[in-house]
């Protein structure tokens, strides 16, 4: 395939930027997305030039780094996966494809692709865990028995990989969804339930903190989450939020 790459590069947070044009050719339908950039980045060391900085780590759909927006669509155009997990084959020969950084004011560009998502660390942080006594007489998590239903809906709201995809699509640059999924995954089970008031409290406030925007129920970061995230889940921490409000 001969594509047209159309790249944002850009040295370091404080410059500007600005798109930047590179032909590619000889690139396999069967490739990975990230590895048709390795292929341009292996001709541009070879031309002496920078090499596009981008993230990535497990190239496997689960650690949520490969964080880029291609021609206009957070993950780019398949849906249910993550950049590391799109294809070539779903673009065709001759085209021309527009890659860009993550935006949103939570999420600073470090260099060219590459954000700064360690506000949702700081979000995880306020609140995503549960305290438990691991001295050495932890008890195993099964002897607690959990209803089906819910150990299902927790788990399905435990697989947000934390990608950010829900931030960059959203108009308003909302982490509705993601916190939601990180209240949502304790909230539902037993061993949540106890420091269920301080986290949706803690977390809602960080995430307000860190200049993430209000969610006005568009519905676009369901469609664009890799995880299949539910807009359920937000309307469960609303739920949290407002009983914990109404206790704290
Ligand atoms: S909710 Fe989905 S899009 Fe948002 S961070 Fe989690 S996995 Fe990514
Ligand atoms: S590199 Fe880990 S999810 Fe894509």
């Amino acid at each position: 395939m001969k594509l047209t790459l159309k790249i944002w590069r850009q040295k370091n947070a404080q410059d500007k930027g600005g798109i930047v044009e590179y032909p590619i050719d000889g690139i396999e339908p069967d490739m990975s997305f990230l590895e048709m950039l390795d292929v341009l980045n292996e001709q541009l060391i070879n031309k002496g030039e920078e090499p596009v900085a981008f993230d990535h780590d497990c190239r496997e759909g689960i650690c949520g780094m490969c964080s880029l927006f291609i021609n206009g669509e957070a993950h780019g155009p398949d849906r249910g996966v993550t950049t590391c997990q799109l294809h070539m084959r779903m673009f065709k020969d001759g085209d021309t494809i527009f890659i860009e950084p993550f935006r949103a004011k939570a999420f600073p560009v470090i260099k060219d692709l590459v954000v700064d998502r360690s506000s949702f660390d700081r979000i995880q942080h306020a609140g995503g865990f549960i305290s438990v006594n691991t001295s050495g007489n932890t008890i195993d998590a099964n002897t607690i028995p959990i209803n089906k239903h819910d150990a299902d809906k927790s788990f399905d709201a435990a697989a947000c990989i934390g990608c950010g995809a829900c931030v960059a699509t959203c108009k308003n640059s909302s982490a509705m969804l993601f916190v939601a999924a990180k209240v949502s995954q304790y909230a539902l089970l037993p061993q949540g339930k106890i420091e269920a008031v301080d986290r949706v409290l803690n977390m809602v406030h960080q995430m307000d903190h860190e200049g993430f925007g209000n969610c006005t129920n568009t519905g676009a970061c369901e469609v664009e989450c890799p995880k299949g995230i539910s807009l359920e889940n937000i309307a469960r921490m609303n739920r949290e939020y407002l009983s914990a409000s109404l206790k704290g």
